[in-house]
């Protein structure tokens, strides 16, 4: 039987190819920075200049990249799609959104939204936050921090994304080391409430061996095809 519950979940290897770094190159380091010195709530307290330059260039970058064919891929599927579908992704460039795709939740947060932790609110943030600009709620300055999910804290829609899980008949994981939980249990979850569990992905990953069929190759020639085999 067709599958028509699925659920797709994106890491940083499905924006490679717009050229977007990862996160884990082979020098392990994140724009040449430690994970732990720039993506911890610890972090942000020691040194907070650092961190906003960081996440500030981070998401000035954004408009020097464009979705590439698997972004664009995905998009097409959530169009197309009579079934439910949830694209989760890890990313926090906002290519899944300028390529079209609706039915998603970004886990980890995203560079183009601010978090007062003054009065808890969020705001769509074009600029930069260095200069510690004033809430647009509350109008406090310096409480803005970037909306991303750092190391220890929880991932946003973790109900939504159980749920979806839990009665998916597919699964499929891009562009993701496995590296990182909650994210790389999803498998486990899935698979065991009864869905077929496809990977595609540049190397083996973390989890690879949890999946029925992992697939090796560049997003953007895997993707538009796994897409047509799924729309038929
Ligand atoms: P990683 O950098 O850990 O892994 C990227 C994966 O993409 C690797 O397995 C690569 O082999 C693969 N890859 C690279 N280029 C590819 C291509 N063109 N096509 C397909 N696959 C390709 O990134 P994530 O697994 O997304 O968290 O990292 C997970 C989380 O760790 C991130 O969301 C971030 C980070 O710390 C937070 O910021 C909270």
């Amino acid at each position: 039987m067709p599958p028509r519950r699925i659920v797709i979940l994106t890491g940083a290897g499905v924006s490679a190819e717009s050229g977007v770094p990862t996160f884990r190159g082979p020098d392990g380091l994140w724009e040449g920075h430690r994970v732990e010195d720039v993506a911890t709530p610890q972090a942000f307290r020691r040194d907070p200049v650092l961190v906003q330059r960081f996440y500030d260039a981070r998401r000035a970058a954004l408009a020097a990249v464009q979705p590439n064919a698997a972004h664009r891929a995905l998009a097409r599927l959530d169009a197309l799609w009579p079934g439910e579908l949830l694209l989760v992704t890890q990313n926090v460039d906002d290519l899944h959104d300028r390529a079209g795709s609706a039915r998603m939740l970004h886990m980890h947060g995203e560079l183009k939204s601010a978090w007062c932790t003054a009065c808890d609110r969020r705001h769509p943030w074009e600029g930069g936050l260095l200069d510690a600009p004033p809430c647009p709620a509350c109008g406090l300055a310096g409480h803005l921090r970037p909306d991303i999910v750092w190391f220890g804290e929880m991932p946003y829609h973790m109900d939504r994304i159980e749920a979806a899980l839990l009665a998916a008949d597919l699964f499929v994981s891009i562009g993701t080391s496995g590296n990182v939980y909650p994210a790389a249990g999803f498998v486990d979850l899935a698979r065991h409430a009864g869905a077929r569990c496809i990977e595609l992905n540049l190397d083996p990953s973390m989890t690879s061996g949890r999946f029925h069929d992992s697939r090796l190759g560049p997003a953007g020639a895997l993707v538009p095809q796994l897409v047509d085999e799924l729309l038929g």
